[in-house]
This record gives C-alpha cells, structure tokens and sequence, in this order.
C-alpha cells in the first residue's frame, strides 16, 4: 500500500495528451477530500439520477438505491465494500488511475474491481478523459451487485489474462467487448431500452444521446460482430448493443475464444458507424417503443 495516494491524470507531451500507467492499490484517502470535492460528487450524483429515471436498466437503478450512495458525501468504499463483499464477493480497492492492463485483467480475475480515488475538477464536470472515482464509482459498481453480471466481469478478467498472453490482436478483440457491453451496453427490458453501460450512465449527454439520437445505431447484440467493431473514446458512440438479458451475455461469452480470435484475425475490422445487412437493428416505432427489425 502506498502511503500518500497521488492523482495520475493524461499528462500533456509533444505527442499530445497521453495516458499514464500506475500499479498501485492505495486506501482511499476519505479524509483529504475537499469540501469541492464532495460539491462536485454531489452535482454529478443529483444530475444523473434526475437523468437516468426511465434509461438507466432497472437492475442499476435499484442497485444503486441498495448501496445508499447519497449526494451528501463521497461514499467510502470500506462502507461500500460491506454490502458489496457480502452480496456478490466483490471488493472496491482504490486506484490512482489507469492500470496497465494485465493488472487490471488479474484484478477482475479475483473479484477486485478497482476505483480511481479521486474525482474530476469542477471544471471538467461534463467531460474528462479518463475514468475518475464517479465514472467508476457511479458508474460501474451498482451492477456488480448483481451475480450474473458480477460474473461476467470475473470471466472477463480471467479471458483478459489468456487473452494477454495470446497477443495484441487477440486483446483488441476482447477490449471492444468490453467497450461495447460494460461500458457502453445498453439492454432491452419490457418497457423499452435501457442504459447499463458505466460510460453512459456516468455522462449526461450520452444518456439522453444513446437512446433519443437518431444518430447513432443500436444493433442486437452478435459477439462477433462487436469484438470486429473500432471505436472512438473521445465523441458519442456511433453504435450502441443491445443484449436481451445478463444471462444472454453470460451464455454469449461462456465459450472457449481462442478459436473466435483465430478466426477475426483473418477478417477485417468494422467502422464503428457501420451496419451490415446481418445486424439486427433496433428502431423506434410509434409512441415510445423500440423494435427490432423482424419483431411483429
Ligand atoms: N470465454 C472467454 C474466453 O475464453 C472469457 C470471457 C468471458 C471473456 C466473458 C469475456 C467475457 O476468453
Ligand atoms: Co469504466
């Protein structure tokens, strides 16, 4: 444990802004919060749930209520940690940024899911570039209280390692799975579609884009076709996926990649803006309500 947690943010070089690495678990340092700080975590936390009543997936709303996060503080994780360890065998651990990522891999693989410490400046409230404690806070452990998908983030830690030995390409395939379920899934639930995407439910102008944006597709979700699909981290999502159910996901995921990554290799990748006649693409019908193409 390091004993002075520091803030490792992009640093600006002659390349541009670029990504720092840091491997250090760190206890998070509650106390030193500012009271800025707690002011930004109770905007960003009151923005978002007006926000996301009616888009974000039912299971992340009533998750999110279970933790009893509050806009009045900067949860601790230690008081987190108590539901958390107790309901899915999950432990939050502070971070002081990106890891690389075979560590991050290897934490998954044993249930930690690793939380930036610190949180964006007031002046970086509607966009940063890197993950910050609301994006993971917020954003990624209500869902980690539901054992299916709390599965799934340990199989995809335990894949990222294979994976990492297998090479890069079979890490770029694996990544935008990631991308595209984790942090930017969206769900199909009986009402209509829903957000439990960590990247959305964390930005507010891509909640309201992903699912109102004529923009964007939103195409079923087809394992190979999004571990083929590039994405862009720095504008709105061109395509979103929508899978049925976590189950779906679990059973989508549960086979052997190996011979999925042999196979993409000889394949090209797909633009992120792309729709192939084999996607089946989700549209909105009368009134509110989305349909498949193919639904009756
Ligand atoms: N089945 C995958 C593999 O063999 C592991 C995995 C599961 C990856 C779920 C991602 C998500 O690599
Ligand atoms: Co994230």
């Amino acid at each position: 444990m390091n004993a002075q947690p520091r803030r490792v943010e992009h640093q600006q070089t002659d390349k541009g802004t670029v990504p720092i690495y840091t491997t250090a678990v760190v206890e998070q340092p509650w106390s030193s919060y500012s009271r800025e700080d707690h002011a930004t975590w109770a905007t960003l936390f009151e923005r978002q749930q007006r926000i996301l009543v009616g888009r974000a997936a039912r299971e992340f709303l009533e998750n999110q209520r279970k933790f009893g996060m509050t806009p009045h503080a900067i949860p601790k994780f230690d008081e987190l940690n108590r539901l958390l360890t107790r309901a899915t065998g999950w432990t939050l651990i502070g971070v002081e940024g990106l890891l690389p990522e075979l560590t991050f891999f290897e934490h998954l693989a044993n249930r930690r899911f690793p939380v930036t410490w610190w949180i964006r400046r007031p002046e970086q409230i509607d966009y940063i570039s890197e993950p910050d404690l609301f994006h993971d806070l917020f954003g990624h452990v209500p869902l980690l209280l539901n054992p299916v998908f709390a599965d799934y983030m340990q199989a995809y830690g335990q894949g990222g390692v294979k994976a990492h030995g297998i090479g890069a390409q079979a890490l770029t395939n694996l990544t935008r799975l990631y991308w595209y379920t984790v942090e930017f899934g969206l769900i199909k639930e009986d009402a209509g579609l829903r957000i439990y995407g960590s990247g959305i439910v964390s930005s507010k102008g891509e909640s309201i884009h992903c699912l109102e944006s004529p923009a964007p597709n939103r195409i079923a979700f087809d394992l190979k076709r999004i571990m083929r699909t590039r994405y862009r981290i720095d504008t709105y999502q061109k395509t979103y996926f929508v899978i049925d159910s976590y189950e779906q996901l679990m059973r989508a995921t549960a086979p052997d990649f190996t011979p999925i990554y042999a196979e993409l290799a000889e394949l090209d990748s797909i633009p992120a803006g792309a729709v192939l006649p084999t996607d089946v693409v989700y549209h909105r019908g009368t009134g509110e309500g989305w349909a498949a193409d193919g639904d009756v």
